[in-house]
């Protein structure tokens, strides 16, 4: 595969304090060196005979063409970060970022902070979008391939020695405030309205108990902090509870395949929750015949190994 050059993306004579010299260096003697390594490392994969290649050889060639292409791209997005004022951000930009640092002011200071505590190092200042919280949050890339899974990046600084040292020298912390005066704000608007069109991972899907509400396991672990009245059933299989060696604390174990059994000791005026090993499949029938016969019955998704995971109190299970 052929990978294209992108054209500049900012007007360097409008930049503020970053000189179109510097723009022009970084653009033809990194981007353009990194981009002519991306093509090049990818043109030898393809060539490969991999009969005769070794696994190391691949393995190798692979993580420099990510490192390329990862470099490619945050340059791109560097580049196309600038040609702002730096000031003035759209309202729904602000509001995001409000939401998920506390204040504009707020992140200003942790990016900042973070490019500075850079300084005399390298790496990217990123502000990311990560699809699965629906949240803006910014990262450190130490290097060109380390990126938030799944992540979109919507502003980048580069903090490596080349973005900055041919004018600022060793005072990175003037090329950083340069940079933050020149922020593109209506580029990262159009960056981010397109970063949240990104779905999330895609949630587990229970389809044969699509209609039984579930309960998350912080939210049982909430209820029994503030003292809200729940009935908690542990409904792991007997044979597979015959060997468990722990039960969630403020649960009682009853066998699911005798209901009939039990349901009578159960009050109708409190909540049920229902959990299995694993959240799929008997912690669900169990709620859904418990709503059947008139019970507020929820199924905690995850069971007893999400409860754990999230350091739940358990006992010992006898
Ligand atoms: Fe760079």
């Amino acid at each position: 595969m052929r990978y294209h050059l992108a054209p500049l993306y900012c007007r360097p004579w409008t930049l503020n304090g970053i000189s179109p010299r510097l723009i022009e260096s970084h653009y033809e003697n990194n981007y353009g060196a990194v981009l002519n390594r991306l093509n090049t490392v990818s043109e030898e994969i393809e060539q490969l005979d991999l009969g005769k290649t070794s696994d190391q050889t691949l393995a190798r060639l692979k993580r420099d063409e990510m490192a390329a292409l990862n470099s490619t791209l945050l340059h791109e997005l560097y580049f196309a970060s600038m040609g702002g004022d730096g000031r003035v951000l759209p309202d729904d930009v602000a509001s995001a970022i409000a939401n998920d640092f506390g204040s504009v002011d707020r992140w200003r200071q942790e990016f900042v902070g973070i490019a500075n505590g850079l300084a005399g190092g390298s790496g990217w200042v990123l502000l990311t979008y990560v699809p699965r919280d629906g949240r803006l949050i910014n990262q450190i890339a130490s290097e060109h391939d380390q990126g938030i899974a799944g992540s979109v990046p919507i502003l980048a600084l580069d903090m490596y020695e080349h973005a900055y040292h041919l004018e600022f020298g060793a005072n990175a912390s003037a090329y950083v405030a340069a940079f933050m005066r020149n922020i593109d704000w209506s580029a990262v608007k159009l960056r981010y309205e397109d970063a949240i069109k990104v779905a999330p991972p895609r949630g587990l899907e229970q389809k044969q108990f699509a209609d039984v509400p579930s309960i998350s396991v912080e939210e049982v672990s909430a209820m029994l902090k503030s003292g809200t009245p729940v009935q908690i059933i542990d409904t792991r299989p007997k044979h597979y509870s015959s060997k468990a060696q722990d039960i969630m604390e403020g649960a009682v174990w009853r066998d699911p395949e005798r209901l009939d059994d039990w349901i009578g000791t159960l009050s109708k005026t409190e909540p049920v929750v229902t959990f299995c090993v694993y959240g799929f499949h008997i912690g669900c029938e169990t709620a859904s015949a418990l709503r059947k016969a008139g019970f507020d019955a929820r199924y905690m998704s995850g069971g007893h190994f999400a409860w754990k995971a999230i350091k739940g109190p358990v006992r010992l299970f006898e």
